[in-house]
């Protein structure tokens, strides 16, 4: 019986380029050169392969469908040759593993802008309040379907309404001055975006307009129709005039990031106290970042 096995291994691993390749799931692979394998060949009478050759051990068919191997818990090979049963394992000679599937890559790789306007207040990040400090995917990064304005000469504060996760929900959050603020000199602007629609570039003006401070004076958006090709403008939002800034380039605008203080109070009403919107940045999106 041993000799019967023997003969047989030292068969198949001269004979390997003439044996068919079949996917198996083994156990574990070892080098015919390693110290558990060599002494076990040795008293089998085999020749000791050069250069050595992985054997797979306890080998069992696997089915292969594209690159999934299904071999839960065991290692899976292409060996040049069907299995041989050495004192009741099989043995699969010459084997290569086949490479696991690649992880599902649903990452996205996000660039956050410099902050325009003021560092006072207290800093938000809407996308980390949506999905914290972990990995942004395509199935939970939030999208912008609208921004309502509160502003006069400045921006007082803004309201942005997200939609996010399978169930796409919507959430509104609102930033510095609240869109219920009452105040005659306070405009109530909404950009909505329709399907299909992302925001792709940002334009303003930031700078100290007495007795606000530094503030973030004007907002434009540029639009575009991921369907259509088409791009639009919407604003500008606020009139005052500073340090012209543009955020463009990195892909789609998927949330807002700065720092204020929330109030029910426009800047005219609060003066010099604090409050309002100090400063903005800029979430975007280019996409996937798998690698290819
Ligand atoms: C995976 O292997 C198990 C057990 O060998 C088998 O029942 C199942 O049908 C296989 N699945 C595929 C997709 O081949
Ligand atoms: C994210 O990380 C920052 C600092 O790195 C921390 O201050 C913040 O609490 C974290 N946010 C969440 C939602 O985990
Ligand atoms: C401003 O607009 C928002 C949304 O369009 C609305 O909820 C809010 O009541 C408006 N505020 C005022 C004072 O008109
Ligand atoms: C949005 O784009 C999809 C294709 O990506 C298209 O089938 C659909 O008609 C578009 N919807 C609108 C309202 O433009
Ligand atoms: C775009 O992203 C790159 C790298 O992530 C960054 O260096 C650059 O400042 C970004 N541009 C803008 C306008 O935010
Ligand atoms: C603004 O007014 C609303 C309704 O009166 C209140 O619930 C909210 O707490 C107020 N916000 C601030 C920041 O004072
Ligand atoms: C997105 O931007 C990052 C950083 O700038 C870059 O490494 C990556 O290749 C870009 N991905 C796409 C899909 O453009």
């Amino acid at each position: 019986m041993l000799l019967w096995s023997s003969a047989l291994l030292v068969a198949s691993l001269v004979a390997t380029t003439t044996a068919q390749l079949e996917p198996q799931c083994c156990e574990k692979l070892l080098s015919s050169a390693s110290p558990a394998v060599e002494p076990f060949l040795a008293l089998l009478g085999v020749t000791i392969p050069i250069p050595p050759v992985d054997l797979g051990i306890c080998c069992k068919p696997a089915s292969v469908s594209g690159c999934d191997s299904n071999c839960t818990g065991g290692i899976a090979v292409t060996c040049a040759g069907i299995p041989v049963s050495v004192v009741g394992v099989d043995i699969g000679l010459d084997c290569t593993p086949i490479p696991p599937c690649p992880p599902p890559c649903n990452t996205l790789s996000t660039t956050t802008s410099q902050l325009f306007g003021s560092g006072v207040g207290d800093a938000f990040n809407d996308l980390t309040t949506f999905i914290g400090n972990g990995t942004v995917t395509t199935d939970d990064v939030p999208s912008i379907k609208a921004i309502t304005f509160r502003f006069g000469t400045v921006i007082d504060g803004l309201a942005v309404t997200y939609a996010q996760g399978t169930s796409q929900d919507l959430t509104t959050i609102q930033h510095g001055t609240s869109l219920t603020t009452v105040d005659s000199g306070l405009m109530n602007s909404t950009l909505t975006l329709g399907t299909n629609e992302t925001i792709i570039a940002v334009s303003g003006q930031t700078g100290n307009h007495s007795p606000f401070g530094i503030r973030v004076l004007q907002l434009t958006f540029t639009i575009s129709n991921s369907f259509t090709g088409a791009s639009r403008v919407a604003g500008p939002f606020g009139s005052a005039t500073g340090k012209a800034f543009t955020v463009a380039g990195n892909g789609t605008l998927v949330a807002l990031g700065g720092n204020a203080v929330n109030t029910n109070l426009s800047l005219n009403q609060l003066q010099t106290a604090r409050g309002g919107l100090y400063g903005l940045s800029f979430i975007t999106t280019n996409g996937t970042d798998c690698p290819q």
